[in-house]
Parts: structure tokens; C-alpha cells; sequence
């Protein structure tokens, strides 16, 4: 099994403490390794793993480097996107790797560097049943209870009796990426609907074979990317004329919402993803009126709220359900209901520039 880190993503929902030369996946939000060395890490101690292919930004290549060497990781093969163009084509470039380093049937992990896993055997036991489904020819990704209506994850309906063998995969019947708030409600008031973990398993010419049905000019794009790539030691830069080719979407939509051979591993290991600020839920309450605050920061009659400081002081009185993050340069204001809009401002702003 070779994993796979997809780590060029930007962060905007967790602006502004999340920014484009340094987004959130290399910041220690929670502990003292960032989100991406923990992902790293995380793989280590699997049977069966390979070293990791990190697939990411060509303007993070120092940060990723410098990171993988701070958490000991020496033979990483570094794949260097010249442009973000979401996951679909990310995941494509390093599915072509893989079969070209250790052929069509080796099983690539495929993982967000951006999430929060508490429980490391209840997640390596879960692999190792995603790896038996993923050898039987599926496309594999791992369930979660949901616990709220999130509009920012895939919703997955498993198919009644569907169970692969004695095993706990079972067959995925639908997909759902990223419904309306109502919809969502509806998949919650169902109760038959899992949040997809946004990690997948699959044998590489698999994943091949329904990105080439699906996406057939990413497919090709892609190929050729890596075949003209620039490669130094272990890391390969990919070729800009045929990157600027691959559609810029998510595999989510490009190609998990349209296969028939999905299954689904129930995960049960404290699993989150640090997406946008609500993650500071996870942490104790700081006080009786469930406010969460880290750094320098005094409330009066103020609940329910979510602040971080980076340095200045931050002082609220009366506020409810806020989010108030502070850095040197920006400060973000916004009901705990409306976080996942930050992406939003991050937007506007670049359109300014
Ligand atoms: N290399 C590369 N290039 N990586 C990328 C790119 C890109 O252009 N865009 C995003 N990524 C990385 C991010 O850094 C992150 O680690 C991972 O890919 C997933 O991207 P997100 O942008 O965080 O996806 P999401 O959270 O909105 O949705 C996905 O994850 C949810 C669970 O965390 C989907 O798979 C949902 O269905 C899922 O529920
Ligand atoms: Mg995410």
C-alpha cells in the first residue's frame, strides 16, 4: 500500500490564520506537529505501507521538504503541482505514479493532510479492511457518524445488505458531495447517512480505468504532466502546459460521485476534519459559558463563543456564537453559523489584489 498526501490545498475557510504561502495543513493547530506531518506520521506504523508520495504545490516544495524532514521522513517522492487545480487531478498524477513505480495492482492511500485523528488502532484497523476491499476491485473510503448537518463534507448511503464477506466494507449506494443545509438536515433525520472521510483506497489501475471513463482529458493530462515532469532526486515537478489541461475539479465530484464500485469502511476513530474554524469545538471549554478561547483573551457575558488570539489582546462583552480569530494583520468576525463562508472573503480579497 503506498500512501498518498494530498497537501495543496489553500486553506481559505481557516483565513486568516490560514494563508496562501502557508496554509493550514503546515500550521500545528492542534499539537505540535502541523495537521500535514501528522497525516504523515499517521501512515508509519501501518503493515504494509510504503514510504509516502506527497502530492502538493510547487510554492510549498521548501515547506513540505523542511516539514518531512522535521518528522524524520527521508524517502518521500515529493509530486509538485504548478498550480492548484483540486483533487481530481491531483489524485489522477499520483495514481499514474504509482502504477508506473509498482504497477497497476498496488493500493494507493489516498489522504487529506487536513484532518484530526484520535484513536490510531481503531484507524489502522479500518485500513486494513479498506485494503482487503480495495484488493477485491473497489473504490474504497471510510464512513463517519455524522453529528450535525455539515454542508462542507460528502453524505454516503450504504446499500442494504451489501456487507463484502465477513469483512466490515460494505457496497456504497449513493454519494452525496456537498448538499444544502436542508438536504443535509434530511440525510441527518434519516439516520442512514455517513460523512465520507475524504480518504480513499483503490488499486491504482482501478482508479485509472473510471478516471479514464469519467474525466478522459484528465486522464491524459495528467499522464503527460508527469511524463514531461522535471524530476530532481525525489522530486518531480510537474509539467504547467498539460497541468493547465486537467479540469479543475474535485475528485469528489469528478469521480466518487459517479462510480458503481464504491464501498464504504466505518470509521470510528475520532476522526475530524480541521476545515474550518468550528474545529475549535474540539477543545475543553474554557469557562461554564462554553466559550473555547486560546491566547490572550477576557469576556464578559459573552457565550458560546470560539476566539483565538496570536498575540493581541481580544476582549468581548454580550457576544454569543461568535468566531473571532486575531493575527497581526487581519482580524475575522463571524457567526458560528456562517464559518465555512470565510472561504468567501478569501475570495473577494484576491479579486482586489
Ligand atoms: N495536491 C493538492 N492539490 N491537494 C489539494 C488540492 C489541490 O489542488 N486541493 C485540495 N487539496 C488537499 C487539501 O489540502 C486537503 O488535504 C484535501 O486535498 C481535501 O481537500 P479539501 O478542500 O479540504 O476538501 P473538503 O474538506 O472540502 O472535502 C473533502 O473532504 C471531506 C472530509 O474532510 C471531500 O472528500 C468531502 O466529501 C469530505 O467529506
Ligand atoms: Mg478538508
Amino acid at each position: 500500500m503506498v500512501p498518498v498526501l494530498m497537501a495543496g490545498g489553500s486553506g481559505t475557510r481557516l483565513w486568516p490564520l490560514s494563508r496562501e504561502q502557508h496554509p493550514k495543513q503546515f500550521l500545528s493547530l492542534l499539537g505540535q506537529q502541523s495537521l500535514f506531518q501528522q497525516t504523515v506520521l499517521r501512515t508509519t506504523t501501518i503493515d504494509e505501507a510504503t514510504a509516502p508520495v506527497v502530492i502538493g504545490s510547487g510554492t510549498h516544495r521548501f515547506v513540505i521538504a523542511e516539514q518531512l524532514r522535521q518528522a524524520g521522513i527521508r524517502d518521500a517522492a515529493i509530486l509538485l503541482e504548478p498550480e492548484g487545480r483540486n483533487t481530481a487531478p491531483a489524485a489522477a498524477v499520483a495514481a499514474h505514479f504509482v502504477a508506473e513505480e509498482f504497477g497497476p495492482d498496488a493500493i494507493v492511500f489516498l489522504m487529506a493532510a487536513d484532518h484530526a485523528i484520535g484513536d490510531q488502532a481503531a484507524f489502522e484497523a479500518a485500513v486494513q479492511s479498506a485494503i482487503d476491499a480495495a484488493s477485491q476491485g473497489y473504490i474504497v473510503t471510510f464512513g463517519i457518524r455524522p453529528t450535525r448537518p455539515e454542508t462542507g463534507f460528502g453524505y454516503l448511503k450504504v446499500k442494504p445488505n451489501s456487507r463484502l464477506g465477513a469483512s466490515r466494507a460494505q457496497e456504497v449506494e449513493r454519494f452525496v458531495e456537498k448538499p444544502t443545509i436542508d438536504r443535509a438536515r434530511q440525510f441527518i433525520e434519516q439516520g442512514d447517512h455517513y460523512w465520507n472521510g475524504g480518504m480513499f483506497l483503490f488499486r491504482s489501475g482501478r482508479f485509472l480505468a473510471e478516471l479514464r471513463r469519467l474525466e478522459p482529458e484528465t486522464y491524459i493530462r495528467s499522464l503527460e504532466a508527469l511524463q514531461k515532469a522535471r524530476r530532481e532526486g525525489d522530486t518531480i515537478a510537474l509539467d504547467g502546459r498539460a497541468w493547465k489541461e486537467c479540469r479543475n475539479e474535485s475528485i469528489d465530484y469528478a469521480v466518487m460521485e459517479k462510480t458503481e464500485q464504491l464501498a464504504l469502511v466505518p470509521l470510528d476513530a475520532g476522526w475530524d476534519d480541521v476545515g474550518s474554524w468550528n474545529f475549535l469545538e474540539r477543545l475543553p471549554a474554557s469557562d461554564a459559558e462554553d466559550n473555547r478561547t486560546r491566547g490572550d483573551v477576557v469576556l464578559e457575558d459573552a457565550h458560546n463563543n470560539l476566539v483565538h488570539s496570536s498575540g493581541r489582546l481580544v476582549a468581548m462583552v454580550g457576544v454569543d456564537d461568535h468566531v473571532v480569530v486575531e493575527t497581526d494583520d487581519a482580524v475575522l468576525v463571524a457567526h458560528k453559523d456562517r464559518v465555512q463562508d470565510v472561504r468567501k472573503i478569501v475570495q473577494n480579497l484576491k479579486r482586489k489584489k
